[in-house]
């Protein structure tokens, strides 16, 4: 009898303590082009705003009759991760023509996580709860993309303990680039915390969207992202073009690659899904 090996999944975060910067987009979209390429794909929602829900098919993810969100598996010890896992949907929950999303599944977010801050400071070892959930699923995913709400808190630090890679995604510009070097002290005391209890990652991508695609709206933008260049060389992946289609498919509830399948900015999410080392999997 040959016994299974059991899946070692890449977990990355999506990081920045900014608001607006991209990383809900791109958690959901790298996310739905790796599941494209083949891999077994968990989405985390783990931001209160529920943006990754909304745009995977989920508007309303703490009004589902028998379903646990995340909130439900942070606050009660004997609720499992598996339980608040959904498939991820091409369109709205419900509607005439949404579709199951192969491969990709999804950590319902809940609107509840505006709490979570509260519950966690008095909570046990509240550094290690979302690496402590994780565990018992992890082996059933290639990779695993947490969604992080836009600040360096205590959801983040565990987001970032739980990770093995880091994705800061930013709007260049002066301030955006000295916001990086906080990401990058908050991983490293991360490391030197919680180092014991396995916390390893890195910062492995700088993720630029929202590119101007015009020049005239680009010139400070430039400047931005040559002081990003300058700074993070090889680490700074593909970047995201300026793109309508990106607020339309989070409108219509559909990864870009269900939305525009042919569009610039679908295409610049499979750049950074190459840039990270991923590839299809051949069948
Ligand atoms: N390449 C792009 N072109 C056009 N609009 C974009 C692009 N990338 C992101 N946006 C828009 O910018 C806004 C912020 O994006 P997103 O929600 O992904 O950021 P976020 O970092 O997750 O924000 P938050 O910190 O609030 O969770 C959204 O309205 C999104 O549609
Ligand atoms: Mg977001």
């Amino acid at each position: 009898m040959t016994v299974q090996a059991e899946r070692v999944p890449r977990i990355i975060s999506m990081t920045n303590q900014v608001g607006g910067s991209g990383k809900s987009t791109s958690g959901v979209n790298l996310g739905a082009q790796l599941a494209e390429f083949g891999w077994k794909v968990l989405v985390v929602d783990g931001d209160d705003q529920c943006d990754a829900s909304y745009q995977l098919g989920y508007a309303f993810p703490d009004q589902l009759e028998d379903q646990k969100t995340i909130y439900d598996c942070l606050t009660d010890k004997s609720v499992k991760l598996s339980e608040a896992i959904v498939p991820a949907l091409a369109g709205p929950l419900g509607g005439p023509d949404t579709k199951v999303i192969d491969n990709l599944y999804l950590v319902l977010g809940s609107h509840e996580m505006e709490n979570a801050e509260q519950h966690l400071t008095t909570a046990m070892a509240r550094e290690l709860w979302l690496k402590n959930l994780l565990a018992p699923i992890k082996g059933d995913y290639d990779v695993i993309i947490i969604d992080c709400p836009g600040n360096l808190g205590l959801v983040v630090i565990g987001a970032i303990l739980a990770s093995d890679e880091i994705v800061a995604c930013i709007k260049p510009g002066l301030k955006e680039l000295r916001g990086l070097t906080r990401i990058e002290q908050k991983i490293e005391l991360v490391k030197e915390t919680w180092g014991e209890y396995g916390a390893h990652a890195e910062l492995v991508g700088v993720l630029l969207v929202d590119v101007p695609t015009t020049r005239s709206q680009g010139a400070v933008w430039d400047d931005g992202k040559k002081m990003v260049e300058e700074a993070y060389g090889d680490l700074v992946l593909p970047g995201i073009r300026r793109s309508t289609k990106i607020p339309e498919s989070y409108a219509h509830q559909k990864p870009l690659l269900y939305f525009d399948r042919a569009g610039e900015a679908t295409a610049d999410y499979l750049s950074v899904a190459k840039g990270l080392g991923f590839k299809r999997i051949s069948k």
